[in-house]
């Protein structure tokens, strides 16, 4: 028996259902865009653990950072002795967040845990309960969080009851028929037939849906969103966990709108690997409940501190914002060049290097092929590609390749799938270049 399907039996036997894998792979070490497994088998890596390394495996930055502090302490907590790393990070996301409004930020240790913040902070500030969120939003696995997804398998089902007064609007996704229009008719209809405005907390918004599929949020949305929370006084909260950090050419997908959110969630590529998360919004906002009110005992850990200030060191250095939007036109070009010889290959969606393709049957939009999908991300791993789905129906393929990858490693990666493709979907045969 190999040692990945020794550990995959152990593993049935150890561990809950509940967490599922993509791939019975065990990862033995990586560095930067490419991962080994337990057998020694290099894999070519466009997942980036779920998007938390957009800064690539192991970077010897954010290494380096990592193990000085690892000489200096491990842990102190800074809600008993504060250390400096956790205020530079903080001063140096509330440079970065956009608008001019003065900024704070609190570091927590997961995303979920940044959205339950910001919607606790947003409650507090106005003195409301209620939640306007999205359907195909996902925003974590935590009962509050859960709540606020807007996907019930697997996700909430079976694990109710949800969180009172959190209502649902349609996240436009022309590409299924759902437009800007749709959306907000459904607010409209939300304020005459179930809540008063003056009763919302708060709006939650991926600018880029992550877990449901890589639809990015129309400005126009966005823009509207932002003047009807101004009217009402409810928080914006803009969730970058997944569309933040650099991932889509711009520091926070928001800016591509040039709208100013209330409150952001990070985490993520924060930190390159080390659990981190983050709330950073308006100083008055952040500022509302009292000492004590919020924190947490690994809260913004001195380790994930030092990897988050190496990351944006690296960022700079390595100007990945201008590297997101070269690897997200090779991307889109390649896939979109694809779809002649795959008739499964949909929409391709990209904003930087937030990249997507549709899988449906018969180049039908109103077919989704989760089973496709699904066989893809299986060979792609036979062939040495780790590769995601996600989507309201199961039949995206998104790629997020660390920021980092080197031309030649993007390639290959490519090429793997192309061939992942072939094998499931067959499609007709490559052009042959001449010579
Ligand atoms: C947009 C968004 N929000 C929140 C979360 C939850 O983050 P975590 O899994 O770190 O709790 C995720 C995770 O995928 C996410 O993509």
């Amino acid at each position: 028996m190999s040692k990945n399907s020794e550990l995959q039996e152990r593993r049935v036997h150890a561990v809950p259902r509940g967490v599922s894998n993509s791939l019975a792979v065990y990862t033995e070490r990586a560095s930067n865009a490419e991962l080994w497994d337990v057998e020694g088998r290099r894999y070519v890596d466009f997942a980036s653990g779920i998007s938390v390394l957009n800064t690539g495996h192991v970077h010897p930055k954010v290494k380096d950072a990592i193990a000085r502090q690892l000489e200096k302490f491990t842990h102190s907590a800074f809600q008993v002795t504060p250390y400096e790393s956790y205020i530079a990070l903080a001063e140096a996301l509330n440079g970065l967040a956009p608008g001019a409004t003065p900024k704070k930020t609190i570091f927590l240790t997961t995303g979920a845990e940044a959205v339950e913040n910001a919607i606790k902070i947003a409650r507090f500030h106005t003195k409301r309960s209620g939640v306007i969120a999205f359907s195909g939003g996902f925003h974590g696995r935590t009962l509050a969080c859960i709540s606020l997804t807007g996907k019930v398998q697997p996700y909430k089902a079976g694990f109710g009851p949800m969180l009172p007064e959190i209502y649902h609007l349609p996240f436009p996704m022309p590409y299924h028929g759902v437009t800007v229009e749709h959306s907000l008719a459904a607010l409209e209809h939300l304020f005459k037939a179930d809540i008063d405005p003056a009763r919302v907390a708060a709006i939650i918004i991926e600018p880029v849906l992550g877990e449901g599929g890589f639809y990015a949020a129309p400005t126009e949305l966005l823009r509207k969103l932002r003047s009807v929370c101004d009217t009402h006084g409810i928080v914006l909260i803009a969730d970058e966990i997944q569309s933040g950090f650099g991932r889509t050419g711009r520091m926070f997908a928001i800016e591509h709108s040039g709208v100013e959110p209330d409150l952001i969630t990070i985490a993520k590529s924060v930190a390159g690997g080390v659990p981190l998360s983050a709330v950073t919004g308006k100083a008055e906002i952040m500022d509302a409940p009292p000492p004590g009110g919020l924190g947490g005992t690994y809260a913004g850990s001195p380790l994930a501190c030092a990897a988050g200030l190496a990351v944006l060191e690296v960022m700079r250095e390595e100007q990945l914002l201008k590297r997101a939007q070269e690897i997200g036109r090779f991307m889109s070009t390649r896939l979109k060049g694809l779809q002649v010889r795959f008739p499964c290959l949909g929409e391709v969606r990209a904003l930087g290097a937030m990249v997507a393709v549709e899988l449906v049957k018969n180049g039908r939009a109103d077919s989704p092929d989760p089973e496709l999908t699904k066989a893809v991300v299986q060979a792609a791993g036979q062939q040495g590609l780790i590769l995601l789905s996600c989507g309201v129906y199961a039949n995206v393929i998104r790629f997020l390749a660390a920021l980092t990858i080197p031309d030649a490693v993007l390639k290959e990666g490519f090429t793997l799938f192309e061939q992942a493709l072939g094998e499931v979907a067959g499609g007709t045969l490559p052009v042959q270049a001449a010579g």
